[in-house]
């Protein structure tokens, strides 16, 4: 069975461009996210200081959906038929300071913490979210994944106004499928701020089969360190940022593990200072209790905007039984990579003593790191990667779907081509030719099955997600709504055209779809 992640493990000497920590030519592209890193981090610091706070994301600025000169009605209210579960809840968008474990940042979250409240539902029950924006800018929320209504997709520009400071939305939507899900703003670069939590949803009649569930959520951290993500997409337009070579710090300080060359190409743009597990860093790690023996259910979730994470647990193999929501056939692994936006749910046997869960952002230096604890023993210090993460690691895209998660076989009525292009300079990420609003919008007509055919073009993988739909790799048939897409890859994949609106189809960078990478997915006729 894991016959296809092991050849995926490229040999150090087969790797095209050398292992990608140590290779000067990607080193020096990646900017350093943090402070005190020379002039022109100043100089941009210095910049940022000077404009209103509530200016760099705000309508006009970015390409997340603003600036197509469409306004909006209030949505239409969705009255619950008669047995539907009503699920009631209030976020409050607003500043915070958060404790990761020692450091303390200035930030913006949902309620106090990140990651933001939990909201959990059955399939089918109507949700209904205020959001109540107390940002000093505009914001919307998307809900991941979910297959909702249009007016519910909080796209600025798409499918409502931006919500304005000091005022409040109401989200309404009923949630199909069940699954792995989160939520976060559409508007500029928000994502890399702390605004972002998971959403459950769950089958009432599926069986289980474990004894313990938790959610872990993965992020790369750098606002409120002395720079805030505007002022990191700031940097990347400004030319790359401070072009120092951060190459040996790409395999220093993980206790000499390789991290290899693997598939990815150049997978971010952006160091981080911290990597964060559930909004912790490794030395503050947040701990998982259970007991030994039992079975859990780990629903992973990459929320981070620019990194690809290679996730583990220590002294254990992970049993992947769901991507994005639908069920896989399960594949037994040491270690996966998460994609961002992508979510995987693992189950684990748990051994009896302290474990790390582990991600190593790739390509990158660092650690994301939570302890899961079922008996005596004390976390590795300092925190250092698993041995599992030097092994093979899954590929998402390898696995294969599960007889339940399949689209039924259909050929596709219209093949549409969506080419990703783009560099660092000028830091510009395009989608067939322009960015978005210049590009022209992917046109479907209700009913159709479409195919997209992702040529990437570029250099970076792109982890492209689609709104509103959920799609199944034309390879495979696995189902999902975000995929990576690698270097010089062609991605074919197909979905049915069955939910009219305005729609986003995006790399789910948060800086590339900030810099132009997204598109219109459009209904007509
Ligand atoms: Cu999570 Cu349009 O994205
Ligand atoms: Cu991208």
């Amino acid at each position: 069975m894991p016959e296809q992640h092991a050849s995926r493990r490229l040999s150090p000497r087969a790797a095209p461009g050398g292992p990608v920590g140590a290779t000067p030519t990607v080193t020096r592209r990646v900017l350093l996210a943090g402070g005190a890193v020379g002039g022109l981090t100043l100089a941009t610091g210095l910049l940022a200081a000077c404009t209103d706070p509530g200016s760099h994301s705000a309508a006009g600025h970015g390409a997340s959906g603003h600036g197509t000169g469409r306004t909006f009605e209030a949505p239409t209210p969705v009255t619950p038929t008669a047995d539907q579960r009503v699920v009631e809840r209030t976020l409050t968008a607003k500043p915070v300071t958060l404790d990761l474990g020692g450091p303390t940042v200035p930030t913006w979250a949902y309620g106090d913490t990140a990651p933001g409240p939990l909201i959990r539902a059955n399939a089918g029950d109507l949700l209904r979210i205020r959001v109540d924006n107390r940002l000093p800018a505009e914001t919307t929320v998307h809900w991941h994944g979910i297959r909702l209504r249009n007016q519910a997709d909080g796209v600025p520009g798409l499918t409502q106004d931006p919500i304005a400071q000091n005022s409040s939305y109401t989200y309404e939507f009923a949630a199909p499928d069940p699954g792995t899900y989160f939520f976060h703003p559409h508007v500029g670069v928000q994502l890399d701020r702390g605004l972002y939590a998971p959403l459950i949803i769950d089958d009432p009649h599926e069986p289980g089969g474990y004894d313990a569930e938790w959610v872990v959520v993965l992020d790369d951290w750098v606002d409120g360190t002395g720079r805030d993500p505007d002022a990191v997409l700031e940097s990347l337009r400004a030319g790359g940022g401070p072009a120092h070579d951060h190459g040996s710090m790409g395999m220093g300080g993980m206790g000499g593990m390789d991290m290899g060359p693997t598939p990815w190409g150049n997978a971010g743009d952006v160091l981080y200072p911290y990597y964060l597990v559930n909004g912790r860093i490794p030395t503050a790690p947040d701990v998982l209790g259970a007991k030994p023996g039992q079975r859990v259910r780990i629903r992973l979730i990459n929320a981070a905007s620019d990194t690809v994470f290679a996730v583990s647990l220590g002294g254990h193999r992970l049993t992947v039984t769901h991507t994005d929501g639908y069920a896989v056939q399960p594949q037994e692994v040491s270690a996966l990579y998460l994609g961002m936006g992508e979510r995987y749910d693992v189950v684990a046997t748990l051994g009896d003593g302290v474990f790390p869960l582990a991600a190593t952002p790739f390509g990158k230096s660092g650690l994301a790191m939570g302890l899961i604890r079922t008996g005596s023993g004390s976390a590795p210090d300092p925190p250092v990667a698993p041995a599992e993460l030097a092994g093979p690691v899954l590929i998402g895209s390898d696995l294969k779907p599960a007889e339940s998660s399949l689209l039924p076989v259909r050929r596709p009525d219209v093949v549409l081509p969506v080419v990703l292009a783009g560099q660092m300079q000028p830091y510009t990420w395009t989608i067939n030719g322009g960015t978005f609003g210049r590009n022209d919008p992917l046109v479907v007509q209700a009913g159709q099955r479409v195919r997209l055919r992702i040529q990437n073009q570029s250099m970076m993988t792109h982890p492209v997600h689609v709104h509103g739909h959920t799609f199944a790799l034309a390879s495979s048939g696995l189902r999902k709504d975000t995929v990576l897409v690698r270097h010089m890859e062609v991605r074919e994949i197909d979905f049915d055209a069955d939910n009219p609106g305005s729609w986003m189809v995006h790399c789910h960078n948060a800086y590339h779809g900030e810099a132009g990478m997204m598109i219109e997915l459009a209904y007509r006729g």
